[in-house]
């Protein structure tokens, strides 16, 4: 028998990591060195609070049940005092707070809370995965904005107030994976106008909100004008606190968006365990430290490879935010074809522009996945494949 494949699976591309841990096992199995600055995964240590809370919730019987949507009040409560502290914005822990299963999930469940078959999304290119694959699994059109280097990356808020089409949904992400392009709250400001234009909700991306340098820092959707009536913001463990297997992340916005979003996880998921949750929280309520450190640690890290990097001629800049580094691809071959030349012949995993999207081409992602001392090795094997 065989079982046709419905036409949004069969027109989905395949995902972007989706090869490289085979590629990494299978040279490894060769016997070679594998310098892996692939997935944003930098493999630093978790908070203490993290480990203490989770071993503290294994023996509670109470936290074993399913979470449902609203999930543990007390992670609710820690993450409106995390974002009042770091914003200055009080809100609403049952209202306009919801517990995420990382906030991959929440943002590709996003484009079922809020288009129809038909509807347009607006989709950074390149930009992360997941908000193409929502849209698309949706059944909307998926309208590319290309982030061109001339615009520092940015999506001029015009392109969105502009755009064709019955335009539902807009995604954002800035402090920007792949480029590392970052923002200023006036910016939010103006997108958040440019979408209520379009009655357009905004899916704005804060995953790399922790991650900036050099005083920078990135704006929330919490503290625009509107910034609430207008959409949902993003924000995850993963990077900030190292926890990416660990899969937890919070959306906050208006009431009624949580509301189409919760109501389209209580059919397809029963929110993150409780014990996760509660490590959350601790984690939450001691970060500040906690971030200050593992900072100063990636940019040791960054300052690092962008020195390395340099000193073989490659052309790029320190990026204020985020744990990559977006680069022009050396010599005339594709994106794809150095990336795999850089793979066959010296085991180094960077990720192809054109894999993050079609305007992603000509470039090449490093994520900051090794440490301060790695760099200079990753740089030897660069320039011989140069
Ligand atoms: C831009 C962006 N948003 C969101 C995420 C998702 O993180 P998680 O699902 O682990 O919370 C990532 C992870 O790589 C990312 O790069």
């Amino acid at each position: 028998m065989s079982v046709s494949v419905p036409e949004r699976l069969r027109t989905l591309p395949p995902y972007p990591l989706a090869g490289l841990p085979e590629a990494r096992a299978r040279l490894e199995a060769e016997g070679r060195e594998v310098l892996d600055l692939g997935a944003g995964d930098p493999g630093l240590p978790i908070p203490d609070a993290a480990r203490r809370a989770l071993a503290e919730a294994a023996g509670r019987p109470e936290l074993q049940r399913y979470a449902f949507q609203r999930g543990l009040p007390h992670f609710r409560r820690a993450v409106v005092d995390f974002m009042n502290r770091r914003y200055g914005r009080d809100l609403d822990p049952d209202t306009e707070v919801l517990p995420l299963i990382g906030s991959k999930e929440g943002l590709a469940n996003l484009a079922f809370a809020t288009l129809d078959p038909g509807s347009t999304a607006l989709i950074p290119d390149p930009g992360y995965a997941p908000y193409f694959g929502g849209a698309h699994l949706a059944g909307a059109r998926t309208q590319r904005v290309p982030l061109l280097a001339e615009n520092g990356f940015v999506v001029p808020p015009r392109e969105i107030s502009d755009a064709d089409g019955d335009v539902r949904l807009v995604y954002l992400n800035y402090p920007n994976n792949p480029t590392g392009a970052c923002v200023d709250l006036e910016y939010v400001n103006a997108v958040v106008e440019a979408c209520r234009s379009q009655d357009a909700v905004l899916a704005y991306d804060n995953a790399y909100a922790e991650i900036a340098f050099d005083g920078y820092r990135p704006p929330s959707l919490v503290e625009a004008e509107g910034g609430l009536a207008a959409g949902l913001e993003f924000h995850s463990f993963s990077k900030s606190f190292n926890m990416t297997g660990w899969r937890l992340g919070w959306a906050c916005g208006g009431a009624e968006h949580i509301s189409r979003l919760s109501r389209i996880k209580s059919f397809v998921d029963t929110g993150p365990y409780l014990g996760i949750q509660y490590a959350g929280a601790a984690v939450l309520d001691e970060a500040e430290p906690y971030l200050e450190q593992n900072t100063a640690q990636l940019r040791e890290r960054r300052d690092a490879a962008v020195a390395a990097f340099t000193e073989i001629g490659l052309e790029l800049k320190a990026p204020k935010a985020t744990l990559y580094l977006w680069f022009p691809v050396p010599g005339p071959a594709s994106s794809r074809d150095f990336a795999l030349r850089l793979l066959e012949q010296e085991a180094v995993i960077l990720l192809p522009g054109s894999g993050l999207g079609e305007a992603g081409e000509g470039f090449l992602r490093a994520a900051l996945t090794l440490p301060a001392d790695g760099y200079r090795e990753v740089a030897r094997r660069i320039a011989r494949v140069l």
